[in-house]
């Protein structure tokens, strides 16, 4: 079992750490509000502890689970502490009106966040394409969440697939990191199938195998 850091104390922090809890890992949460941070570890029991935002993180596994617009700043804010440090980029740079990216023309948001990030740190791309709360629910019809992978290091890959694993989850891996791109595409896929077809959140995107 590992110890997981999570930056961020929102919903998407939650769904992960609980899922960690019960897998049986060490899970720290690191918030900008320490005590938002305090709650969500009081929650979560299981030996869940806080560490400063801004401070070394415990884990070798880092989830950035902040909103695109702040994780560049936070990456930043962060700096050495993070260096050599496997970080999970989980955001989703999409436009609150879903007209369009916040990114560069020519970039995406998990290249941003390797650009501010320490040269040594590893990153991958996972969870973005999973609800919070759909995520917390656990499977569907028996079958595990499919949670997209992307990344360039096939040892930093390994060892995200297998935390994804250790929590009932599915990995899939996409590719190099420039299938991040698609995978923040694919949330906007999503955020299209709930206005327009679904009309709710409650609703998962996967990879369906025959047989
Ligand atoms: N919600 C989903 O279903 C979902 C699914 C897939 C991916 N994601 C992605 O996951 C990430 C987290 O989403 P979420 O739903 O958990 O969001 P959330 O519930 O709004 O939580 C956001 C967290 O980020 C913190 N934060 C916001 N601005 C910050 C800043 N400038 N500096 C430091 N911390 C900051 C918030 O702190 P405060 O509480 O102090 O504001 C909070 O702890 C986002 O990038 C989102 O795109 C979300």
């Amino acid at each position: 079992m590992s110890t997981i850091s999570i930056i961020g104390s929102g919903g998407m922090a939650a769904a992960i750490a609980s899922l960690s809890v019960k897998a049986g890992h060490t899970v720290e949460v690191m918030a900008r509000d320490g005590a938002k941070a305090r709650t969500l570890a009081d929650e979560l029991g299981a030996g869940a502890t806080t560490r400063a935002f801004g401070a070394a993180p415990a884990g070798d596994i880092v989830i950035l689970a902040v909103p695109y617009s702040a994780v560049l700043n936070v990456v930043r804010q962060h700096g050495e502490v993070l260096a050599g440090k496997l970080l999970v980029d989980i955001t989703n740079p999409i436009r609150s009106d879903f007209s369009g990216f916040l990114t560069p023309e020519d970039s995406f948001g998990t290249q941003e966040i390797a650009k501010v990030a320490p040269a040594d740190a590893d990153i991958v791309k996972a969870f973005n394409t999973q609800n919070a709360s759909v995520l917390a629910a656990g499977p569907i019809e028996g079958h595990p969440l499919d949670v997209f992978i992307a990344g360039d290091d096939a040892q930093a890959k390994a060892r995200v697939s297998a935390f994804i694993e250790s929590l009932g989850l599915r990995p899939m891996d996409v590719g190099k990191l420039f299938m991040a791109r698609t995978l923040e595409h694919a949330c906007m896929l999503w955020l299209g199938l709930m206005t327009h077809s679904v009309k709710h959140g409650n609703f998962s995107i996967g990879v369906s195998l025959p047989g």
